[in-house]
């Protein structure tokens, strides 16, 4: 059994914006459209089933899972083919990717995970988000002198480095829903560790790169230089790379639960680690062991027929994502649009939900954060008309002033601060129905670089995701540093349901920083309102409209010409190549899960049948 010491903050409420206008059904879309085809209003796919494995059991019924590895979609699988949960498989799934994918979340990281449960048809949510020190304070990221702390400095340095969550998160969401044996579950995670896994193009490509590698240390530290650069030269594609830590810290986990991570030899390693070498950082063993994982009330936003699910500040998720539906919505609505002011509506949608994240959201243990008003249908109808002018800024609406006639908007500074990708996702639904979405981080690519060797695994640089200018004009920023503070992340893990019936409908999410919204949202007005498969959805350029300039994706299908048609309409536009989104969609078509993973990065999604054995 898992350690199940750890606090818990058990405040369980679905609370939901409500259903809105019943969609007319019309216009398929078959193939994958060379530009964002962008249709009005749902329509039912003709979904081409995804690759799927037939698993002879005495158990029935169809379950998927969609990561980034495919050895962690693989340890997903054996979890739910024997029956488990989706919260067993993505326990089993991430504890592998961990290993595999380093460079973008493991256990010295932390997660939120938002869990469909079929048989209450409801949705909980977990906040393992990694947590400042004890002693931190709004001047975590100033130099001595009151000015901030350059990001490169302030990513590699001990500062950087929250109490991590993950394994904590696995407790309480196994303690909750595992149906597997809670012993079973890092067996893949502690044998690929063992016996040695191949590396990836991906992993290979993140060490070769010189920039990064400039301005990383892992081939500086010696324990990390050791494991990532032997002989000096960056893992190769093929590589098999062993972790015998790794796999002691798994099997230790498995026999003891999670106090195998938070007691004794581990967050002494972890405090000598954030205290070794250049700027180092005050997170003690006793801010490790005290860690406690934060149930949270599950949040949906309404959009059109359906409620949309995530994770609550300080998350951005439950926040941002129905605003940019919602104000879509509204912007679309009641007017003849083709595909071009779909694109533009989009954008603007954006353009205002981001602003308003930027400066409200922030741990709602710390500070006030109007998240639920920022969704009400209400706020939604006065914040749409502050759309603006492709060439104006975008600044924060005040809900207060909206909704109560007392104005709030003057309580925080204007944030300035930004996140960078190292990040992964998962969608899991299992054979009974019920399905996980959990988005998992060390922050940056490697995190923070700072090896913990009696474990084999990196420690997180979260805490940069704090406004490292934590005053603005005099002015505390709402996602300022403070002790025992969480920072505001972009991750945004969704549940779709059906607003009628509280069954599933969608699973969806990506890494990527603050891109994180865009891409998840892109998602699901593909598949919800423009009438596309999982993968085509998934294949959309990435547009993202945060600030003034609107970055949009050119090296992929309809790239160019998004770009182009914003740039006549007077947007500033960024083009880009080589976004980090690692969408990972599931979507239920009546039988059967149609999966999506994101050729941007190596995943798979796979389905399961399972058929009794004769
Ligand atoms: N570190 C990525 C995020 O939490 O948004």
């Amino acid at each position: 059994m898992p350690d199940s010491t750890f606090k818990r903050t058990l405040q369980y409420l679905l609370a939901s914006a409500g259903a809105l206008a019943l969609c007319a059904c019309a216009n398929v879309a078959e193939d994958a459209p060379t530009t964002p085809e962008m249709p009005q209003r749902i329509a039912t796919p003709t979904a081409k089933p995804t690759p799927e494995q037939i698993i002879g059991k005495t158990l029935t019924g169809r379950a998927m899972a969609a990561a980034a590895d495919s050895r962690a979609v693989d340890a997903a699988l054996k979890v739910l083919g024997n029956g488990g949960h989706a919260v067993d498989a993505a326990i089993a799934a991430h504890a592998v990717l961990g290993l595999v994918e380093p460079q973008s979340s493991g256990i010295g990281g932390g997660a939120f995970m938002v869990v469909y449960d079929a048989t209450t048809k409801t949705v909980k949510t977990y906040d393992g988000r990694e947590t400042a020190p004890l002693v931190a304070h709004e001047g975590l990221f100033l130099n001595k002198d009151g000015s901030t702390m350059d990001y490169v400095t302030a990513w590699q340095s001990g500062r950087s480095v929250g109490a991590p969550g993950a394994v904590a998160l696995y407790a309480a969401a196994h303690e909750d829903f595992g149906k597997a044996k809670w012993s079973d579950l890092f067996a893949d995670a502690e044998k690929l560790a063992r016996n040695g896994f191949e590396v990836t193009p991906r992993l290979h490509e993140l060490l070769a790169n010189e920039r990064l590698r400039a301005a990383m240390r892992l081939d500086d530290r010696p324990g990390s230089a050791n494991y990532f650069y032997p002989k000096d030269l960056p893992l190769q594609p093929g590589d098999i790379r062993d972790n015998p830590a790794y796999a002691d810290l798994m099997a230790a986990i498995a026999t003891d639960g999670a106090s195998a991570f938070y007691k004794g030899l581990i967050p002494q390693a972890i405090e000598s680690a954030v205290r070794s070498g250049e700027v180092p950082g005050r997170l003690t063993a006793d801010d490790v062991e005290t860690y406690a994982i934060v149930e949270r009330d599950a949040i949906c936003g309404g959009f059109r027929t359906y409620k949309v699910c995530s994770a609550p500040p300080p998350s951005s998720g439950s926040t941002a994502i129905p605003m940019i539906l919602g104000l879509y919505e509204r912007m679309v609505d009641g007017t003849e649009t083709n595909k071009d002011d779909r694109l533009k509506a989009f954008v603007d949608a954006q353009r205002l939900a981001y602003a308003d994240r930027d400066h409200y959201i922030a741990d709602q243990d710390h500070v006030m954060v109007p998240y639920k008003e920022l969704i009400e249908p209400e706020y939604l109808d006065a914040r749409v008309k502050d759309r603006f002018a492709p060439d104006e800024t975008a600044t924060a609406g005040d809900p207060g002033a909206v909704l109560s006639g007392k104005p709030i908007i003057d309580m925080w500074g204007r944030d300035t601060s930004d996140d960078k990708p190292g990040t992964t996702h998962l969608s899991i639904v299992d054979i009974y129905g019920n399905a996980v979405s959990m988005t998992a981080t060390v922050e940056s690519a490697f995190g923070s670089s700072r090896w913990v060797a009696e474990g084999g695994f990196l420690l997180n640089n979260e805490l940069t995701d704090f406004a490292r200018t934590p005053r603005i004009n005099g002015k505390l920023v709402a996602n300022a540093p403070s002790s025992l503070k969480r920072p505001r992340s972009s991750m945004s893990p969704t549940i779709v349901l059906d607003a009628d019936t509280d069954e599933l409908v969608m699973v969806t999410g990506s890494p990527g920083g603050n891109s994180i919204i865009a891409y998840t949202a892109k998602t699901l007005l593909g598949v919800l309102e423009w009438g596309m498969s999982a993968q085509q959805s998934v294949d959309l350029p990435n547009i993202i409209a945060r600030g003034d300039t609107v970055n949009v994706e050119i090296g992929v299908d309809g790239g160019q010409a998004s770009a182009d048609t914003l740039k006549t309409a007077g947007y500033s536009v960024k083009e880009r190549e080589g976004e980090n989104s690692g969408l990972h969609v599931i979507v239920v078509r009546g039988e059967h899960y149609e999966g999506a993973a994101d050729k941007r990065r190596e995943g798979k999604a796979v389905e399961i049948v399972m058929t009794p054995a004769e």
